[in-house]
Order: C-alpha cells, then sequence, then structure tokens
C-alpha cells in the first residue's frame, strides 16, 4: 500500500471562482481522475509526472500540481491554458509547467514519457484517420496510465479499416464549411482544432484499438461516482504492460485477440435471457450459424457489426 501524507493545499477565490464557472458538475469529475490516480499509479503523487492533453484551463492539471505531481497541460487553445498560468503562477506551482500545442504533434522525440497520460473531454473532437496515429502517440508517451473521458458513440454507421481491422462509430459535425477563425478558436472553445468533423469510436473498438497498441488491461470506471454521466459518456484506464502468458490453456498465448475470437465461437453459449433481451433477430441467427460452422472449421464471412 502506497503512504502518503495527505496534505491537501488549498486554492485561492479567484482560482475556485474559474473552476466553479466552468461548471459545478466538473466537481465530480475531478475528483474521479485524483482518486484514479492516487489508487492505480505504481507511485505517489508527489513522485509522478503527469501530462494532462486537452488541459482547457487546466483545473486537473492544477489539481494534481497541487498535490507535489510534477504535470504538463497542453492545449491548442491559449485563450483558455493562460488562466490555468496564472493560478499555477498565482500558488507558486513551479512544478506545474503549461504548453500550447497541438495533440497532433505530440511525440515521444519531442516530449519524453510521463508516467500518466489524461486524455479528459479531448478524444471525440480528433478525427479519423489521424485519430489512429495521434492514439499511437499518446501509447509511446505514457509510462504506466493512460485515463481517457471521453465520449463514445452508441450507433455506429461508421466503419474504419486501420491496419486490416475493423473499428466502428460515428462522425459529427463541429464546425460548418466557411466558419471564421474567430467563431472556431475563440468563441466555440471546447470544440475541436483543425478538424471540422471529428468522430466517436463505439466503447468496444476504443477498448480494441487501445489493446492494440500495447494497453494490455483496460478498466472502466464506476466509482467514484458521477451523478450526470450518461451512458454515452465514459472514463477508461488503460494500462500499458506485458502480456501474461498462462499454463493451464498454454494454447492461447500465441494467438492474435482475432483468432482467440474466432475460436472461442465454436463453445459459445447464449444464455436464454440474453437470446431474449440482448440480442436483434439478425445477431442472433449470425451466432447460431457462427457457432454450428466454426464446430466444422468454417467461418462466415458476412459480418455484423459488434458495436
Ligand atoms: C471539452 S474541452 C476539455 C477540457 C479539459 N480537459 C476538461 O475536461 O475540463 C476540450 C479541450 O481540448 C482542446 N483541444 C481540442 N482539439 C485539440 C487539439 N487538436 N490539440 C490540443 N488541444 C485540443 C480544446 O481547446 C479544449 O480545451
Amino acid at each position: 500500500m502506497k503512504t502518503e501524507i495527505k496534505q491537501i493545499n488549498s486554492f485561492n477565490e479567484e482560482a475556485l471562482k474559474l473552476f466553479n464557472d466552468k461548471g459545478i458538475g466538473n466537481a465530480e469529475k475531478v475528483r474521479r481522475i485524483m482518486q484514479l490516480t492516487h489508487d492505480l499509479a505504481s507511485k505517489k503523487f508527489s513522485d509522478l509526472t503527469i501530462l494532462d492533453l486537452g488541459c482547457g484551463e487546466g483545473v486537473y492539471t492544477l489539481e494534481a500540481g497541487l498535490r507535489g505531481a510534477r504535470v504538463t497541460g497542453m492545449d491548442g487553445r491559449d485563450n483558455r491554458l493562460r488562466f490555468g498560468k496564472e493560478v499555477a503562477l498565482n500558488h507558486g506551482l513551479n512544478n506545474v509547467n503549461f504548453i500550447v500545442d497541438d495533440v497532433r504533434n505530440l511525440t515521444y522525440e519531442k516530449y519524453g514519457t510521463f508516467d500518466v497520460v489524461y486524455l479528459l473531454g479531448l478524444l471525440y473532437h480528433l478525427d479519423e484517420p489521424e485519430i489512429f496515429d495521434i492514439l499511437k502517440n499518446i501509447y509511446s508517451v505514457c509510462g504506466e496510465l493512460l485515463i481517457i473521458d471521453t465520449a463514445i458513440a452508441l450507433s455506429t454507421p461508421i466503419t474504419l479499416v486501420h491496419e486490416k481491422k475493423e473499428y466502428y462509430g460515428v462522425k459529427y459535425i463541429e464546425h460548418e464549411e466557411g466558419d471564421s477563425d474567430d467563431l472556431m478558436i475563440n468563441k466555440r472553445i471546447m470544440a475541436s482544432i483543425g478538424n471540422n468533423k471529428s468522430f466517436a469510436f463505439s466503447k468496444k473498438s476504443l477498448v480494441k484499438y487501445l489493446n492494440e497498441l500495447g494497453f494490455v488491461t483496460v478498466l472502466e470506471c464506476y466509482s467514484p461516482i458521477e451523478n450526470n454521466k450518461t451512458e454515452s459518456r465514459i472514463t477508461l484506464v488503460a494500462i500499458k504492460s506485458e502480456k501474461e502468458k498462462i499454463a493451464s490453456y498454454p494454447w492461447l498465448n500465441d494467438m492474435t485477440e482475432d483468432e482467440i475470437s474466432n475460436k472461442l465461437k465454436s463453445t459459445l453459449v447464449i444464455p436464454p435471457f440474453a437470446l431474449k433481451h440482448q440480442y436483434t433477430f439478425k445477431a442472433k441467427v449470425k451466432m447460431l450459424i457462427d457457432k454450428w460452422l466454426a464446430k466444422r472449421g468454417y467461418e462466415l464471412k458476412i459480418k455484423l457489426k459488434d458495436k
């Protein structure tokens, strides 16, 4: 168990007003991220390096900084970030550093590595195909934990193929063609930078890609509780680690995730309650056919979207 002196310093009135103006719904979000960092990072705050991508005014950057972590807050909008810089300055937080940069410029060569990376409220403001490379670069700068808070697609009209694997999600419009820079950069301060449309992964596809990158364990957070969290908004913790080899089923160790999934189709057991409620008619028929074929060494080429 990590031991840490719980010395929570406080922010001045001006800073508290800045955070409150941002919306009180944010309170539970900040609590959740600090708790996850405390509980899941291998070191105590004061020994951690943290990168907060798309940090906005830097509420997470500052909160972690107050706990002694060496934190870099990065955002493409100086007009948000400068408020955070001011707070850091006023509180003498020399361990906190704010950088104006586009997450597209994030590379291991330019920034090195951080124990923990926060990707909070930014992922769904990025578009495909670059979203794949951006996540890959985030993986390369991440030492142990990536904490993601993001909107996810609940319907999946878009299929993307990246490195021969399929991912599903939805695209949405953030800026219209011809919108002024002033509108896009200074007025829509929460929105995307440099892309008019953005792509949101489904939860399953996002987890699949994180796993492909090498975040072997991906956890979803339910507690600390966030009262306003809807089904389309999730917090994930992706842990960078080595895959465990298992002795009890050694055949599994050298297979890809797709190979494992195909092998397991023949052993699929569909509980009666799931048959009744959980799947569409098409999905149920496909599952039964898949199971029948897999037992005979074949597979059906028609793919239903696995959200
Ligand atoms: C919804 S806000 C989230 C802010 C903060 N992380 C939070 O949760 O309070 C999204 C932030 O990402 C920033 N952003 C959007 N696209 C970006 C990009 N390509 N590179 C860097 N920052 C970006 C925006 O300026 C904005 O501050």
